[in-house]
């Protein structure tokens, strides 16, 4: 059984740091997509150095790879 499609977040507006553009999209019950972004910090406050033009970071929390998504979240179940 199918559950009712979720509403997808409306993306925020763009970051500038400095002199370029970060994006961030939310992936509906999904990863956040990082574009443009040189780091990521995670919740300790480590930085996490970005090698490519975009990345997922978790944003449910059970990555094995946090702060980056792995793909667990398509199996947790839905609230
Ligand atoms: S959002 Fe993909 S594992 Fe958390």
């Amino acid at each position: 059984m199918r559950s009712a499609p979720q509403p997808v977040p409306r993306a925020p507006e763009p970051v500038v740091a400095g002199t370029r553009e970060i994006e961030v999209t939310p992936c509906p019950n999904g990863p956040l997509l990082v574009r443009g972004a040189d780091a990521v910090r995670d919740a300790d406050g480590r930085a996490h150095q970005v090698t490519r033009p975009v990345v997922a970071v978790c944003a449910c929390d059970k990555s094995q790879r946090l702060p980056w998504c792995d793909g667990t979240h398509k199996v947790i179940p839905r609230k």
